[in-house]
């Protein structure tokens, strides 16, 4: 697809420096890791992610949801970083990039940028459901099953439970924290590949914008954040980012 840069983003791009990306599972679309939202399929076709990723469904089942997650962090390492995470890494060596991300992949740490926030957590770090002490990295699954039993806490015994943020649980403070300074200390913020629905992250953009930055949103499609953007420019993330970042 041929998108040609818009003039007044070419223009934002080359002058500002502190920037502000707040990414959503589109940032990964192009490096063939599935949306939350997307079809699930195989063995867990029939299931919903929504009911997964609650702390309900880690008390009543957790060798099923260490299943998924392990499963999801195998499809996450056999991906590789897009050109758009390629861009951003890229983009650091000109300005002041701070990436937020909902993600819970690590492919921009693997294009090379250092992450100032992963607001979801993250597939490759677990700890204990009990005493919160970090576990060791856990081997991802290459095939799916249906139930795997979570390890044991080194220290405490407590089980290791993924180390993403669930539905209905209090979001780290820390990251959120992270998160809305960057914000609210931008030029620019960058709001690539998210629908704009899952609160706090869906607030950063407004907090940005209060505090005088410019919004951008690239999504190929409309979003909850659409209205308050400055620039909306429909194109993928791996397009639209490799031609805005400087070389
Ligand atoms: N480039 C850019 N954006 C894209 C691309 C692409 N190639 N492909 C899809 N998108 C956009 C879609 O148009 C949509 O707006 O990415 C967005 C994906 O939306 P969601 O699946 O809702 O992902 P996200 O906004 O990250 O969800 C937020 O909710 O699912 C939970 O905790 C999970 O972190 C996630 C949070």
């Amino acid at each position: 697809m041929t998108v040609p840069l818009p003039v007044e983003l070419q223009a934002l791009a080359a002058e500002t420096r502190t920037i502000t990306v707040l990414t959503g599972a589109g940032m990964s679309a192009e490096s063939g890791v599935p949306t939350f939202r997307d079809a699930q399929t195989g063995l867990w076709a029939r299931v919903d992610p929504a009911d997964l990723a609650t702390p309900h469904a880690w008390e009543s089942d957790p060798a099923l949801v260490w299943a998924w997650y392990q499963w999801r962090a195998g499809l996450v390492r056999r991906a590789q970083p897009n050109d758009g995470h390629f861009a951003l890494a890229r983009w650091a060596a000109h300005a002041d990039v701070r990436v937020v991300t909902q993600n819970v992949d690590d492919l921009h740490e693997r294009a090379g940028s250092e992450v100032a926030s992963h607001l979801h957590g993250s597939l490759f770090a677990p700890r204990c459901s009990e005493c919160g002490t970090p576990a060791d990295s856990v081997e991802p699954l290459d095939d799916p099953v249906e139930r795997l039993d979570p390890p044991d806490c080194d220290r405490c015994g407590g089980l290791i439970r993924p180390g993403a943020v669930w539905f209905g649980e209090a979001m780290p403070s820390e990251p959120l924290e992270r998160a809305m300074e960057c914000a609210q200390t931008c030029d620019l913020m960058l709001v690539v590949g998210t629908s704009g629905v899952v609160y706090p992250a869906a607030g950063l953009p407004g907090l940005a914008r209060e505090a005088g930055a410019t919004v951008v949103e690239i999504n190929p499609e409309p979003t909850g954040i659409s209205e308050q953007a400055d620039h909306v420019w429909r194109t993928t993330a791996a397009v639209g980012l490799e031609l805005l970042a400087p070389r």
